[in-house]
């Protein structure tokens, strides 16, 4: 089903918002990525047929921002900030914790059970509570490598609780 017949409303009301179609490229993104799970390649000229954009420029965005996935993820997205303050606090040890208690690489592998992806990203604008770690839309500061296991269980812990998870920015209240 495509995403106008889904949701078509909500469609018609972001693009009332905007004086050009194109300027609601990224909500509309994320209404395709909570649809569709990831932007596969159809979701994306889908979307780019929407607002009247060419589909390479539509890519061109989908792979600008860190937040929007050409790719199944966890229903958590492990984000960690490897930028130069987060380093300087302990960015690289926290990535290695993590790395060992899930069993992967941080280069956007995902655990068998799909709880969790882990990433690098750089500067996600927090660096005065580094190290940061963005887990979905959440972020969760100064995270030093012994808090990793601690944060992991919640995280489980809320998924396992029914809780609404979203990797979207859709969800975002601010
Ligand atoms: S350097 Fe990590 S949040 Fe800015």
């Amino acid at each position: 089903m495509a995403l106008r017949d889904i949701h078509g409303a909500e469609i018609d009301t972001l693009l009332a918002r905007y004086a050009q179609r194109r300027s609601a490229v990224l909500p509309l993104l994320y209404i395709a990525q909570d649809t569709y799970g990831h932007l596969t390649d159809d979701a994306v000229r889908e979307v780019a047929e929407i607002i009247g954009m060419p589909a390479t420029d539509v890519f061109e965005v989908v792979g600008f921002y860190s937040l929007y996935y050409t790719k199944p993820m966890g229903k958590w997205v492990l984000q960690v900030c490897d930028d130069v303050p987060c380093c300087f606090c302990g960015a690289e040890e926290l990535i290695t914790a993590l790395e060992q208690a899930l069993g992967l690489r941080a280069h956007g592998e995902t655990t068998r059970d799909g709880m969790f992806t882990l990433e690098r990203v750089k500067c996600v604008a927090a660096c005065n509570k580094a190290p940061v770690l963005q887990a979905n839309l959440d972020y969760i500061y100064n995270l030093t490598a012994d808090k990793a296991d601690e944060l992991l269980n919640e995280l489980r812990r809320r998924a396992d609780s029914g809780e609404q998870l979203s990797v979207s920015g859709r969800a975002a209240t601010v």
